[in-house]
């Protein structure tokens, strides 16, 4: 049975273009729904261009009411009635009790090598640190920020010189590979983590 999935953005989507255009031939899912709480995210306008139906649920409306905005957000994804939900550059922060609805079904995409640099700036982070190498990683998302078993990672070099943006876009064609790569493995059931 394809499985139905459902992908969360909150600006660009370029990781959800990557996923989309992924789901096509014998893949074992299908995109029924792009969600952004953020209505103005691009992404959004990129999802319905390629035929994808799409949904806002603005978090600002609910001024801090994480559980209201999370049960706004809980209603759309009902209707689409997704078997998994992926985070692709999805910037808030869920509740535990959102986040254990979806458990074993939910996943993220982080920029690090997880557990390095959970949270923000991770690429300025490692940059700081000397860090000879960066990378990305997919993971199921656990109550804990940027915690849950690991699916994949991928790595790439940090080059003398590097800016925030050039370590930020070597990084981001990496997730580009590395999640589609999970993504479909997930679907089929294999938990095995990919790393490239
Ligand atoms: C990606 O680099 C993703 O890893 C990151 O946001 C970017 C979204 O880009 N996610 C996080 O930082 C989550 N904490 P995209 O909208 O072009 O896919």
């Amino acid at each position: 049975m394809t499985k139905r999935v459902a992908i969360l953005i909150s600006g660009g989507g370029s990781n959800m273009i990557r996923l989309v255009e992924s789901m096509t031939g014998d893949h074992p899912a299908t995109c029924v729904l792009v969600a952004s709480n953020d209505p103005a995210a691009a992404g959004l306008q990129r999802a319905a261009a390629m035929g994808i139906p799409t949904a806002a649920v603005d978090h600002r409306a609910f001024k801090g009411d994480r559980p209201a905005f999370e049960a706004a957000l809980q209603a759309e994804l009902d209707k689409a009635a997704p078997d998994i939900l992926c985070l692709a550059g999805f910037m808030r922060v869920l509740t535990a009790g959102f986040v254990q609805q979806w458990e074993g079904r939910m996943l993220n995409i982080h920029p690090s090598l997880l557990p390095k640099y959970k949270g923000l700036h991770t690429h300025a982070r490692a940059l700081e640190a000397g860090d000879a190498e960066a990378g990305c990683s997919v993971h199921l998302v656990t109550p804990a920020l940027d915690d849950g078993p690991i699916l994949g990672q991928a790595r790439v070099p940090v080059q003398p010189g590097d800016t925030e943006a050039d370590l930020a876009a070597r990084v981001l064609k990496q997730e580009h590979r590395l999640y589609p790569l999970v993504l479909e493995r997930f679907a089929r059931g294999d938990l095995t983590p990919v790393f490239l």
